[in-house]
């Protein structure tokens, strides 16, 4: 409990936050979603269409794939090996700013990301 009172306390989890999720016709789809959650995760628990997530977050499906602003790119942790390696396997076209959503960790600083979700997951 001390932990987690010291993790929400420096801003890790729990903070909420918005998050834009723009489909491909134009609407943007905006959802309040908490810091330590992934961008898959804020857009699965607020039912946003076109993020499958098949595999539930373990980086083995690329169904959660996601198009990032270049200028978010600052705020995003490197992609791992692996999550390099599904990429490849996404069904939509892969981009500069391609990510694998369930590999993402919200923070406060993404506070009004703005996330493109791709034409389509299969
Ligand atoms: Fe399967 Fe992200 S949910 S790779």
């Amino acid at each position: 409990m001390l932990f987690l009172q010291s993790q929400a306390s420096r801003g890790i989890v729990g903070e909420k936050i918005e998050v834009h999720f723009i489909q491909t016709d134009g609407t943007v789809e905006t959802v309040e979603a908490e810091t330590g959650e992934s961008v898959m995760q804020a857009a699965v628990f607020n039912d946003i269409e076109g993020v499958e997530a098949e595999c539930g977050g373990s980086c083995m499906c690329a169904t959660c794939h996601v198009y990032f602003e270049e200028s978010a790119s600052v705020l995003l942790p490197p992609a791992a090996e692996d999550e390099t390696e599904m990429l490849e396997d996404a069904a939509a076209e892969r981009r500069p700013t391609s990510r694998l959503s369930c590999q993402v960790k919200l923070t406060s600083e993404m506070n009004g990301i703005r996330i493109s979700i791709p034409d389509r997951q299969y």
